[in-house]
């Protein structure tokens, strides 16, 4: 079997930047990216991709129109192509059975649907979606159901690309996961997708295994993941409460070659489209599978996070003698991350909408997040829009957000915060004026000279 030509559903976060490197690291093969939303496509077709990620533009612009081309035609391109990621959504489910925690497979579904009524030929289907183990028995199951040559193969391949560092990700993964049905057809396939991949990524480091573990690996390694910040966190909470210092305690434990260095910066909690949804689905899965301590151990990691989260907003709220009513207070960061215009599940979105819900006045600056997902973000839990009217300014520079504030919050840790003018800033708020480092990323001492009172996480 060998990959002329690739379809790729659903042109998002992933399906964007992992197909615009495939198309960059295999000149041979044809990369169709396709989705339903006409706005998506036509941006990733404009000089404004949809997606801010660093070193992304120039993969896209080198690629586009020659070997990959974004589109809406998904019936022609499933038609035309010897291998289709699904690349679709799969958010928790906000409904009915397991809402709150269940991943939604709806998209996926009418994805392998749309698969089985435009495939006229054999095709190799890869799951790149993270979805529940034993999906693929799903899609199989309903691509035999609406097909009558039924020559499919799925593969498991999930995505382990970071937000914000997803090029170099993608050019130097640690490694790729590849799961196959284990019989010589679903070999072929495996044999197939690592072809593609060797293009750039030495064999070595391309795992094969059976589908049901190439689909669980993901969840849990976003688990074990999210699980160190958890961790982390809960540690600084008791370094506040004692006088140790998160960051040393972080240096101190990252420095034993088994536990490593990597994932233990405590913050105001992890946001992001993945880790909460996927531990969700984890949980649900176990209890499903009749598994409760399971559950329960994997739940306290997101339960974790929620009280990180409450515990920053409070202590903004306990600092400024009790009350914010009517105080302005600037907040830095709407991203869930550095480097990202993704807001999904960013801590900010919880700490905002628990200020304003005491009344404080909120000045909001992030260089990169539209002012129209603020917008929809904080909609979406429960403020508004009388209140964002009355109570919210986005703010073009953090100079413009800490005029006149009571405090100052860092919820995202982009670089050009640490280094602003602080002096400046500080002539211009009220007094006390207080920091609240949810990223421990300004220079504390610095701060503490010029007069602000700062909080920071986990320093005790
Ligand atoms: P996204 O919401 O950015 O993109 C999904 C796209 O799929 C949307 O543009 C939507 O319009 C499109 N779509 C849905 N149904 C479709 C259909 N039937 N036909 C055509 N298009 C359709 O999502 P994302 O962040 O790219 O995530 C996709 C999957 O990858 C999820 O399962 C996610 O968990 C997983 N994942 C995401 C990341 C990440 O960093 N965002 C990393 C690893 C894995
Ligand atoms: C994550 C996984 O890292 C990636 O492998 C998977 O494919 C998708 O989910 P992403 O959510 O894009 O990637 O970013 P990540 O760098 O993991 O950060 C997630 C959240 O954790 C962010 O809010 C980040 O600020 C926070 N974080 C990360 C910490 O608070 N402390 C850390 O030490 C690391």
């Amino acid at each position: 079997m060998k990959v002329n030509r690739i379809c790729c559903i659903g042109a998002g976060y992933v399906g964007g930047p992992t197909m615009a490197m495939i198309a960059a690291k295999c000149p041979h093969i044809h990369v169709d990216v396709v989705d339903l939303n006409a706005e998506r496509i036509a941006a990733w077709n404009s000089d404004e991709l949809p997606i801010y990620e660093p070193g992304l533009n120039d993969i896209v612009v080198e690629a586009r129109g020659k070997n990959l081309f974004f589109s809406t035609d998904v019936e022609e391109s499933i038609a035309a192509a010897d291998l289709i990621f699904v690349s679709v959504g799969t958010p928790t489910k906000s409904y009915g059975i397991g809402a709150g925690r269940a991943a939604d497979l709806c998209y996926i579904e009418s994805a392998a649907r749309m698969i089985a009524k435009n495939a006229k030929g054999p095709k190799i289907i890869v799951e790149k979606s993270t979805i529940p183990v034993r999906t693929a028995e799903a899609i199989r199951t309903i691509l035999g159901a609406n097909s009558d040559h039924g020559q499919f193969q799925v593969l498991s391949n999930p995505e382990f690309l970071a937000e914000g560092t997803a090029v170099e990700d993608l050019t130097e993964p640690d490694r790729i996961l590849i799961g196959g049905e284990r019989t010589p057809e679903g070999d072929a396939a495996v044999e197939a997708l690592v072809s593609v991949y060797a293009n750039w990524v030495s064999r070595d480091r391309i795992l094969t295994t059976n589908l049901w573990s190439s689909e669980l690996s993901k969840l849990v390694a976003n688990a074990f993941l999210a699980q160190r910040i958890s961790s982390i966190n809960s540690i600084s909470a008791l370094c506040e409460a004692t006088g140790a210092d998160v960051d040393e305690v972080g240096r101190a434990i990252g420095t034993d070659s088994r536990i490593g260095p990597k994932f233990l910066k405590a913050s105001v909690g992890f946001g992001g489209s993945c880790f909460q949804k996927d531990i969700l689905n984890l949980v649900y899965l176990c209890e499903h599978f009749g598994l409760p301590q399971v559950s329960q151990y994997w739940h306290a990691v997101v339960q974790m996070n929620d009280w990180q989260k409450e515990r920053f907003s409070t202590k903004i709220v306990k600092t400024l003698f009790n009350t914010v009513r009517g105080k302005k207070i600037a907040i830095l960061g709407f991203a869930f991350k550095k480097d990202t215009n993704d807001t999904r599940e960013s801590a900010s979105i919880y700490v905002c909408r628990d200020l304003l819900s005491e009344g404080a006045n909120i000045a909001l600056y992030d260089p990169k997040v539209p002012v129209s997902t603020i917008h929809a973000d904080l909609n979406y839990v429960g403020v508004s829009d009388e209140v964002i009217d009355r109570q919210l300014t986005i703010c073009s520079s953090a100079e413009e957000a800490t005029d006149q504030s009571h405090g100052l919050a860092v919820l995202t840790e982009w670089d050009e915060f640490a280094t602003l003018d602080f002096s400046a800033i500080y002539d211009k708020m009220f007094k006390p004026a207080f920091v609240f480092d949810g990223r421990n990323v300004l220079p504390h001492d610095k701060l503490r000279e010029l007069g602000f009172d700062v909080y920071a996480i986990g320093k005790g």
